[in-house]
């Protein structure tokens, strides 16, 4: 491994939790769900996929201690927090045996690492929900995330085996240029209507601008009647 190496966030941790419980409530989501578009048998859940993503993107604060220790804030909010850490370290020292009881003394390297790891889980903790998958302020935050770990880009991402499209979708929804590819011709056909065809008639007005507005949709002038 290089000397440089950068770990990723998602080698040393992730909101397991907010992931798991985001994930869980999707299965019951049925309106605007891809899952409604066609059967696809082992569709992972969107919430999962999201934070996968930005997991595996964004480095974990520990790569970059030296920076996080030049943020005078944050440097702040670490040193008043460090001696409260160490009572509880020598605490539980004292209360602990075996392997506990040898448990390193916090640092204040450890603290901001932590401070900023627990922003960055936040960050997850509101990609992962429902409500936000298009929430520009949030997807805009994650963003900023991803670029600042990629060397100021949003990195291409490809799914070899993209199945019922669900990496694809959430990478093209955290603005990567997102691929994907299947063997079987129906989770082609899903990838296509999913991801490829709908950004192409993004932000154009509506064929019926009646449904928008609640109204029953009479079929446009000129289009032949069902
Ligand atoms: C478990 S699914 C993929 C799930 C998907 N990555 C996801 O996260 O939702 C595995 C997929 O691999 C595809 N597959 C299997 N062998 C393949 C091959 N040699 N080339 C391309 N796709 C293949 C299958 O058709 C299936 O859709």
């Amino acid at each position: 491994m290089p000397a440089s190496y950068k770990k990723k966030l998602i080698e040393v941790a992730i909101p397991l939790e907010a992931i798991n419980a985001a994930s869980a409530r999707e299965k019951s989501i049925r309106h605007g769900h891809p899952s409604t578009l066609h059967l696809w048998w082992a569709r992972r859940p969107l919430a999962a996929c999201r934070a996968v993503l930005f997991a595996q993107l964004v480095d974990d604060p520990s790569s970059r201690v030296d920076e996080l220790l030049a943020d005078k804030k944050l440097r702040a909010r670490a040193e008043a927090e460090l001696p409260k850490r160490v009572k509880a370290w020598e605490e539980s020292k004292a209360a602990a045996k075996g392997a506990a009881a040898s448990a390193p003394k916090p640092t204040l390297e450890d603290v901001i690492v932590e401070i900023e790891r627990k922003r960055l889980f936040d960050i997850i903790e509101e990609l992962v929900k429902w409500e936000n998958s298009t929430n520009e302020e949030v997807l805009e935050r994650a963003r900023a995330e991803i670029r600042r770990s990629c060397g100021g880009e949003l990195p291409p991402v490809y799914d070899p085996f993209s199945g019922g499209g669900s990496i694809p979708l959430e990478a093209q929804r955290l603005g990567l240029p997102a691929y994907g590819s299947d063997l079987n011709p129906v989770a082609v056909m899903i990838g296509k209507a999913m991801i490829e065809i709908p950004p192409k008639f993004k932000d154009m007005p509506p064929s019926t601008p009646a449904s928008r507005s609640g109204r029953s949709t009479a079929t446009p002038k000129g289009w032949p009647r069902m």
